[in-house]
């Protein structure tokens, strides 16, 4: 049973020029235990999905409607004040940008102690041995002399893990990574990314880590949501993404070609032409249908429903089966060559 279960969730914003629907009728769920991986272009709303589930949303962002299941409670009926007693506590989040969550103001200590004085009770010192113990775990150099510094006194990739400790301070069900390493340089993020995953190892942490890079799902995901302009396009296991299998969605398969990869059965580099459309203004048909290669008149007048193709595997076209979409005889149908 998934220890986590999101059900056509619809995340909107008010705007000056209309609503924006950042997400629109998203499902997933997340096993016990398992990381789901979740990636897109930039504005395919990877991050307002993951933030929607403990209402991390901008002022003018509300559910518009959708279910969300944590373990017997339904989260969009939770007032904030509830929310705000499983966030950081049963589920906590790693932000991007370290400087969001952490306090400039507030010693390491400070911050650290925090959780544990507000959801398990602690007295100071009990909080103190236990923020020191966090930093060991995540591996950083001297905690002793990190514990009394400030954030502004840490490289980035200190900082990184002192936000991975305060996250994972509480021992949290389930961990929301959101691009957790991508402003930092390849060597200290594969140390971050090997962290995360022995700390999971160690704590059975459940995780969704949202990124854009393919590569680093292929590292991280047990299972991948593919998402575009508010939509999952595609919902597997990694090793079903990833092993070149039969069926897939063209927008995925356009990330494969647009990433080098060691392993690609793909000699070259392929970017996917065109742009992500505005949210205001988005096509009739299929999202995708401006940039797709195999694109007909049916995807620019109709919107294909997520399906089952077989495998547990999910995909929002018309043309799942790489073979039939690439013969001479889908060539004859296609309008965007
Ligand atoms: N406060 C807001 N008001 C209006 N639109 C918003 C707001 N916040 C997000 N959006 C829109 O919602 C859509 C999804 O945004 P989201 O941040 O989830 O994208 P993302 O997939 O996480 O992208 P990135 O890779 O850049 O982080 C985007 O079109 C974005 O412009
Ligand atoms: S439905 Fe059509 S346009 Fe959309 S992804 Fe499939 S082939 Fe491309
Ligand atoms: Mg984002």
């Amino acid at each position: 049973m998934p220890l986590l279960e999101i059900k056509n969730l619809r995340t909107f914003f008010r705007t000056k020029r209309g609503i924006v629907k950042a997400v629109n009728d998203v499902s997933y769920s997340l096993e016990p235990g398992k990381t789901l991986g979740i990636v897109g272009e930039s504005g395919s709303g990877k991050s307002v999905s993951a933030m929607s589930i403990l209402r991390l949303l901008d002022e003018n962002g509300y559910i518009e409607s959708g279910e969300i299941h944590f373990e017997d409670r339904e989260l969009t009926k939770l007032s904030m004040d509830e929310l705000y007693h499983i966030r950081g506590n049963a589920i906590s989040v790693i932000f991007q940008e370290p400087m969001t969550s952490l306090n400039p103001v507030f010693t390491v200590e400070r911050q650290l102690s925090e959780p544990f004085i507000i959801h398990q009770g602690m007295n100071k010192k009990q909080a103190r041995e236990n923020a020191l113990k966090m930093l060991y775990d995540v591996q950083i150099p001297n905690p002793e002399a990190v514990i009394r510094q400030y954030p502004h006194q840490l490289s980035g990739g200190m900082r990184q893990r002192v936000m991975i400790a305060m996250a994972l301070a509480c021992r949290p069900k389930i961990l929301i990574a959101d691009e957790p390493t991508t402003a930092l340089d390849v060597t200290i993020q594969a140390q971050i990314l090997r962290l995360m995953n022995e700390l999971q190892e160690e704590k059975g942490t459940s995780i969704i880590f949202i990124t854009h890079d393919l590569g680093v799902i292929n590292e991280m995901a047990d299972d991948v949501a593919v998402m575009y302009c508010g939509q999952v396009v595609e919902k597997a296991g990694a090793r079903i993404i990833f092993d070149d299998c039969r069926m897939s969605h063209p927008y995925t398969e356009g990330l494969m070609f647009s990433i080098p990869r060691i392993d690609s059965v793909h000699e070259k580099i392929e970017p996917i032409p065109g742009v992500v459309p505005h949210p205001l203004a988005l096509p009739k048909g299929c999202k995708f249908a401006p940039r797709c290669k195999y694109c007909t008149r049916k995807c620019m007048e109709e919107e294909p429903a997520l399906t089952d193709a077989g495998n547990g595997q999910l995909i929002r076209c018309f043309y799942p089966e790489k073979e039939v979409r690439r013969s001479a005889e889908h060539k004859k149908i296609t309008v965007n060559q």
